[in-house]
């Protein structure tokens, strides 16, 4: 083998693996059902509970923490509107709790999840202000997933 065509075969196995990379990077990117239920699951809920249980007085009341966990779930939102593709509704894909009534209301999904975002940074700030003013933003947060999941959330169980 020459060293040019060592080069050209060195070259394209670069290329090969960087196909099979990109490849697989794609099923996490091209699912938006599973991307959108792990923001509710693992970011909005898992946070939603660590503050739940210092409300409960379960844990001590943290400033710090609390305000953290609050602007965890605020940076969901923006990220958890764009994984609403059209046809991955709950009628079309099981795995899916998303209503079809999403997509038709689009404008109030969106205002929806603005709330969620507004409501989380109001009681990051209510955090640092103190236990009895971040009680108040927390009850007042809440009722946001009360509502859009009403709305738009079919209950599985
Ligand atoms: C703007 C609307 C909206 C708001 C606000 C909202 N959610 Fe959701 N949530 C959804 C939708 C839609 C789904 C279903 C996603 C799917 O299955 O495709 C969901 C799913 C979930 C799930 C199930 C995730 C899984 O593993 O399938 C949990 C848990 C959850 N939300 C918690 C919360 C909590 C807690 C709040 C409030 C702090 C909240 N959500 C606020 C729309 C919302």
């Amino acid at each position: 083998m020459t060293v040019q065509r060592m080069a050209r075969f060195a070259g394209a196995g670069a290329f090969v693996a960087l196909i099979a990379l990109v490849l697989a990077a794609m099923p996490a990117a091209a699912d938006p059902v599973k991307d959108r239920q792990a923001l509710m699951k693992e970011v909005v809920a898992k946070n939603v509970k660590l503050v739940a249980a210092m409300v409960k007085g379960q844990i001590p009341f943290n400033a710090g923490t609390a305000a953290m966990a609050m602007n965890k779930v605020a940076s969901v939102p923006d990220r958890f509107v764009k994984l609403f593709p059209e046809g991955t509704d709950f009628m079309d894909h099981d795995k899916s709790a998303a209503k079809p009534e999403i997509w038709e209301n689009m404008k109030d999904f969106l205002k929806r999840a603005q709330g969620l975002k507004a409501g989380a940074l109001a009681a990051a700030k209510a955090a640092r202000e103190g236990e009895a003013a971040f009680k108040n933003a927390f009850a007042e947060l809440v009722k946001n997933c009360k509502g859009c999941h009403e709305k738009y959330k079919e209950q599985k169980n």
